[in-house]
């Protein structure tokens, strides 16, 4: 049932902030986590000296952008590979590697083939699921469900946000039973996780009907890039992925230091890029970096619509529009930039009179290796 909402694709994107508040619900007990599906697994999280998290599609950019915050608070240290290239290689893993899967349908053949592929070499698996009882969870030593709800359109939404959740929690759980991070820090990054509800409501609040629009008068655009650096790479291949699946239209994703050893070639006069522009306030010197990375495609004839941080004003001489976000830590901006992408795609597959739940060729779940 659509709820409503013209397509399932749109009721899931408005339900991108309870599918992080119920991925969060009855996990965090006085400003700690508490995850009941992982007790008894202290001894495995204090003796893993390496961290594998394997997928596809969006669920494996859900993980690029968990490697970050699992280094970080864990200092354990993580590589992120897609499922159907990690088994065809021969990946040094053991008992002291924790493999984390991540697959919305639990489903996916590449994903559980890796996961018993690693089972099979002795190593630990970890699944983060959104579906109960799914294949994938139950060939894994542990689980953490994403309680993002049944996702129907085909590209999936909600439950990337879903998935980032999942595994900051499990990060900031290993972190704690490791010592890494102090319970007051834990707190602090909880409070993070727990107002960013809000802040995306905000977003849909305030700026998915400019997006819709922006993406309205961008009907004709043949090809679109997407520029991020630290969290915000991730979050640029997601949204090329996302407008590549739904509105057919070529899109490819940079990490912003990259541009200038290659990408910046295809720029010209009204080639349209989005560029994820870290906080001004939380890290200046990458901030800078990349608004000097917008002065250079600018000067090429860029159209520039910048995903900013509100009251962040360096932006504006450069960019043609800026998408705002809400304040946030860094770690955290990734469940924020992600959204106006999310809304772009959508409206702009819209706006061509496309089928944004079932997109040409694709598949929910890809069952067949
Ligand atoms: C693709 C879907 O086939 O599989 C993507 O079109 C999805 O939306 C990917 O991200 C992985 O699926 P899952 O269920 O393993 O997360």
């Amino acid at each position: 049932d659509k709820g409503g909402w013209p397509s399932f694709m749109a009721k899931e994107v408005s339900e991108e902030p309870e599918a992080v508040a119920n991925t969060l619900r009855g996990r965090i007990r006085d400003g700690q986590i508490v995850i009941p599906e992982l007790d008894g697994l202290d001894e495995l999280f204090a003796s893993i000296n390496r961290v594998i998290v394997i997928a596809c599609g969006t669920a494996a950019y859900a993980g690029m952008v968990g490697k970050y915050a699992l280094e970080q608070w864990t200092r354990v240290p993580v590589d992120v590979e897609l499922a159907h290239e990690f088994r065809y290689r021969d990946p040094v893993i053991g008992p002291d590697t924790l493999v984390v899967s991540i697959s919305q349908s639990g489903e996916t053949m590449d994903t559980l083939m890796a996961v018993k592929y690693a089972r099979d070499r002795g190593a630990r698996t970890l699944s983060i699921c959104n579906t109960q009882g799914a294949t994938i969870p139950r060939e894994s030593d542990a689980i953490v469900y994403t309680h993002a709800g049944p996702e129907v359109a085909v590209a999936s939404t909600k439950a990337f946000l879903a998935q980032i959740t999942a595994l900051y929690l499990l990060a900031l759980h290993v972190a704690r039973v490791r010592g890494s991070l102090s319970a007051d820090e834990a707190r602090l990054q909880v409070l993070e996780l727990e107002a960013i509800p809000a802040k995306i409501s905000r977003i849909l609040e305030l700026e998915q009907s400019r997006i819709e629009q922006l993406a309205y008068w961008m009907a004709d655009t043949r090809s679109v890039l997407f520029l991020g650096r630290h969290v915000g790479y991730p979050i640029a291949l997601e949204g090329a992925l996302k407008l590549k699946e739904i509105s057919y239209i070529h899109a490819e994703g940079f990490a912003a230091g990259e541009l200038k050893h290659g990408p910046i070639a295809l720029i010209e006069p009204g080639q349209p890029v989005f560029v994820i522009v870290p906080s001004p306030r939380e890290s200046a010197l990458l901030h800078s970096k990349v608004v000097s990375n917008i002065q250079e495609i600018r000067a090429r004839g860029a159209r520039v619509i910048a995903v900013a941080e509100e009251g962040d004003v360096a932006v504006l001489p450069f960019a043609d529009e800026v998408l705002r976000i809400p304040l946030a830590d860094p770690l955290f901006e990734p469940l924020l930039a992600v959204v106006p992408l999310h809304i772009f795609a959508m409206g702009l597959a819209t706006a061509k009179g496309l089928d944004v739940d079932q997109p040409r060729n694709l598949a929910k779940s890809v069952t067949v290796e």
